[in-house]
């Protein structure tokens, strides 16, 4: 039985195998609990990039679900992710959202912790204490990090898996989002800092949008009317004029079982470059040599071009923008979306610019796009709130009993399924994660557990 106390997460609420999922995942109060114990502290979350915290003593504030996180770079050079949380009584430790500094000292009482996570000052410690406080026990708590190509994931819970095999066969299309335009690993930057919005929707519409919803085109007419991208074609994409002679498929990828969801084509064997920055000398130079180097690096693998997806449970990215970030929930009826853009650190100014006004235009809140998915969202959610819809299921069912193993390239292989042209398969792998999460109790809650603090 789920946390919820009435049903069981797989089969019930969520019956993948019927295609329908209750509606009360998105807007329960009690599921929404159950979240914050059974899939956010288990996760591996996206909390920044390292190119944010450039220099020694540099910090961020982020998030991880509903808590502040501290990402800092340490005097030696080390990446930690901190709760925002003093051991004391619980303040906020840091209340900047960027600087540089040794120490982190609570405004509350002033207990001071060291850009290490150590307790290093107590005031009060001889007279208030009489020095019987091992400051050993009281640093901040700390999150697991891993280091992903600069971009930087934590973890809560030691049993998850290490990030790298926490990604499955999601690898490949994650390693090529990392990948620079030229196919690289080289350094990106994220610029213009972080975009945080709120939108009055349950935090997985965004998170399973992005994960493959190609359904969804026709509510973006007004964006594909227009000149959006820097292509100076009609549409909203940067590869809009490249891919239209290049496609071979469209293809949904999901990664079972861990529930990770990637988009993109597969191009034709025999394509070349199309001019796409033509007004734009120094851009299109630029963009046609990063294709072709991209080419000769990765051969047939070039032949696959991302659009972006979500690592389950609540990041995603997006290609062509280069835009990475989070769903935080903020309750069931509202999510706080975190982003940032990047660019790649060694291109010329234009071409930053170009990306820069470009998703500036396209995502975010003054994006376009993303203005008419907020839409879609916010009124699904609303949709899924009312006493007589909500006795009726979703309907999750596209394309089920059409997913090709292994197709239709081999080294698109792996435990990985895709589906030419549209299809909710995805978001059936995304959800079939999610239930058995659920399923699945907490082991720990406290810290440290009973039976050890009374040892
Ligand atoms: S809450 Fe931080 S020192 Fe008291
Ligand atoms: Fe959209």
């Amino acid at each position: 039985m789920g946390g919820n106390g009435l049903r069981r997460y797989t089969g019930d609420l969520v019956n993948i195998d019927a295609g329908r999922i209750s509606r009360d995942i998105f807007t329960d109060q009690a599921i929404y609990e159950d979240e914050l114990e059974r899939i956010f502290p288990r996760s591996w979350l996206f909390v920044g990039h390292e190119s944010q915290i450039p220099e020694p003593g540099d910090f961020i504030l982020s998030r991880m679900a509903e808590e502040s996180v501290i990402f800092n770079r340490d005097r030696n050079d080390n990446i930690h992710v901190f709760l925002n949380n003093c051991r004391h009584r619980g303040m906020r430790v840091c209340r900047a959202d960027t600087g540089n500094t040794r120490k982190f000292m609570c405004p509350f009482h002033a207990w001071v912790f060291s850009d290490e996570g150590a307790l290093v000052g107590v005031p009060k410690m001889e007279t208030g204490y009489h020095n019987e406080l091992d400051k050993s026990e009281w640093g901040l708590i700390e999150a697991r990090v891993a280091n992903y190509y600069g971009y930087i994931f934590a973890c809560w819970d030691e049993e998850t898996l290490d990030f790298e095999t926490y990604l499955g066969d999601l690898r490949f299309y994650f390693d090529d989002y990392c990948e620079l335009p030229d196919g690289t690993h080289g350094d990106w930057e994220a610029f213009g800092g972080v975009f945080k919005w709120r939108v009055p929707c349950n935090w997985k519409f965004g998170a399973e949008n992005f994960g493959g919803d190609y359904y969804h085109n026709p509510s973006h007419a007004s964006v594909d009317a227009v000149v959006l991208s820097p292509a100076g074609v009609k549409g909203r994409h940067t590869y809009d004029a490249i891919t239209k002679a290049r496609e071979l498929y469209k293809l949904n990828i999901c990664v079972t079982p861990e529930g990770h969801n990637a988009r993109g084509e597969l191009f034709k064997d025999d394509y070349e470059y199309l001019p796409t920055y033509q007004e734009m000398a120094v851009v299109e130079d630029y963009f046609r040599d990063c294709y072709k180097q991209r080419q000769s690096r990765l051969g047939e693998k070039a032949r696959w071009f991302g659009h972006g997806g979500t690592i389950f449970p609540n990041v995603s990215y997006s290609n062509g923008v280069q835009s990475m970030g989070t769903w935080n929930p903020c309750g069931p009826h509202e999510t706080e979306i975190w982003r940032i853009f990047l660019a790649p650190k060694a291109a010329p100014d234009e071409v930053k610019n170009v990306l820069r006004h470009y998703v500036i235009r396209y995502q975010g809140p003054s994006g376009l796009t993303e203005q008419d998915d907020m839409e879609n969202w916010g009124s699904a959610h609303e949709g899924a709130r009312g006493t007589i819809a909500r006795r009726y299921d979703f309907h999750y069912g596209m394309g089920m009993g059409y997913e090709r193993k292994g197709w239709p390239v081999d080294w698109l292989g792996g435990n990985v399924s895709a589906t030419e042209d549209v299809s909710e398969q995805n978001q059936r792998a995304y959800y079939a994660r999610w239930a058995k999460n659920m399923d699945t109790p907490p082991t720990a809650r406290r810290h440290p557990k009973p039976a050890e603090a009374a040892e």
